[in-house]
């Protein structure tokens, strides 16, 4: 079933102390829209978040996970280890995890399966860098990324599976895409996953639009047809945009 969903990428910000402080200013928001509400805490705040926000109506996800169970992987978190503190939703595929660390589309699509087999749910990142837009390459560039990650699964999976189209252009940069640029990327990968699966599951998938999403700019995104919120990275670091943001529908 589609949904409206906000969720917030904090990636390397707050140690403990500031995220007991951001949680508690977000605990006092109230919330006036129909979206799910998420927020991503480094991995050394997921155990404390969720405890603070137990009945809050807040889901704590995690921004990354790696896709073995166990074994010898240092300084990697496994699906099991983020359910055993009753995280129920991963992150993957962020841009900065493809650029920095050099994840693949062939390394998402384990981490992917490995999410699935453990019941999480999965936000799925994706998108192109400047001059794949610039040279009219981007719809080819994002096409792939979700058939090499995502296509080898089968219909019943994507019950579990948020598609966060986030142009890495737009990531930090205040170059936010248009709403007119975010509905025809995403009336594209609504198509994409048509054609693959059929209209039933390309119209209950919920597709994020991220990329300096901020108040100002929020609710012309959300109000397009195939955009069903946002992956917000630096406005979820003030608990005032962020609920801004949230209520922009
Ligand atoms: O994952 C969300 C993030 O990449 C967007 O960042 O700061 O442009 O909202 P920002």
């Amino acid at each position: 079933m589609r949904k409206n969903i906000v969720a917030g990428n904090w990636k390397m910000n707050n140690d403990l102390t500031q995220t007991e402080t951001l949680l508690d200013d977000l605990k006092t928001k109230t919330k006036t829209s129909n979206a799910e509400v998420m927020v991503a805490p480094t991995f050394t705040n997921l155990y404390q978040a969720n405890k603070a926000l137990e009945s809050s109506g807040i889901e704590v996800v995690a921004q990354n996970m790696h896709f073995a169970e166990k074994g010898a992987y240092t300084g990697e978190i496994s699906a099991s280890m983020l359910k055993s503190i009753d995280v129920e939703t991963v992150i993957l595929g962020h841009s900065e995890r493809r650029e920095y660390f050099n994840e693949t589309d062939e390394m998402l699509a384990k981490k992917v399966d490995a999410a699935l087999a453990n019941n999480l749910r999965v936000i799925f990142c994706f998108g192109e860098v400047l001059d794949d837009r610039k040279s009219g390459n981007h719809e080819n560039v994002v096409g792939s990324q979700i058939k090499n990650a995502l296509f080898h699964l089968e219909a019943s999976a994507f019950e579990n599976i948020v598609l966060a189209y986030e142009p890495v252009w737009a990531i930090g940069t205040g170059e936010t895409a248009s709403p007119e640029q975010a509905q025809d990327m995403h009336a594209f990968i609504r198509k994409t996953l048509n054609d693959k699966y059929g209209n039933e599951v390309a119209d209950a998938v919920s597709i994020l639009y991220g990329g300096s999403v901020k108040p100002g700019n929020a609710q012309e995104i959300f109000s397009k047809p195939d955009v069903d919120g946002g992956l917000i990275g630096g406005a979820a670091l003030n608990a005032d945009d962020f609920f801004a943001i949230v209520n922009a529908f």
